[in-house]
């Protein structure tokens, strides 16, 4: 049995990040899509919401757990005795930093091996801030977040002010 995790802040998920679980759910027996609480980075969503949407989103497809972590991603792979993480790619601009973050991982511990997948072609220029900037001005996000939850990202959005996108 092959378990994947797929960590990110999901703040919120977006359909490129749907794109990737589903094309990750295929390709492993396990997936579990991590919601990583990182007191470096401020977020807009609590993990209960950020998780909460992805388990709405999610729902059908069979071989997913989500689950929320506030450790190193790596203690949490160990715990859970996983094989691969899974991360999204969208642009060149992505590749530093998930390549340095994959050789730290595989640095405190050998056998984490990264799998990157292409994002799909509007998932290449998607990313959660720009979903949330457009839901704060008004403009239209329906085709950037799945269905189910794009009323209660308006409204979390709607919750900040305009310093903390
Ligand atoms: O939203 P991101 O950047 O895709 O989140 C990914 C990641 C791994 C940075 C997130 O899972 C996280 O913050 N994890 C906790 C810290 C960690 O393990 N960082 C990687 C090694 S330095």
């Amino acid at each position: 049995m092959r378990t994947a995790i797929y960590p990110g802040s999901f703040d919120p998920v977006t359909c490129g990040h749907l794109d990737i679980i589903k094309r990750a759910a295929k390709l492993f027996d396990n997936l579990i899509v991590l919601v990583s609480v990182n007191p470096l980075k401020s977020t807009c969503f609590s993990p209960e919401e950020r998780m909460d949407f992805i388990c709405r989103v999610t729902k059908g497809i069979p071989n997913i757990q989500v689950d929320c972590d506030d450790g190193l991603l790596i203690d949490y792979f160990n715990k859970r005795n996983a094989d691969v993480i899974v991360k999204g790619l969208r642009a060149m601009s992505d590749f530093e930093y998930e390549f340095q973050m994959a050789l730290v991982n595989k640095d405190l511990c050998y056998k984490a091996e990264t799998v990157f997948l292409c994002a799909d072609v509007v998932g290449t220029f998607l990313s959660s801030s720009m979903v949330k900037q457009i839901a704060l001005f008004g403009g239209d996000i329906s085709s950037y977040v799945p269905h189910e939850i794009e009323t209660d990202i308006i409204k979390g959005v709607k919750r900040l002010n305009k310093g903390n996108i």
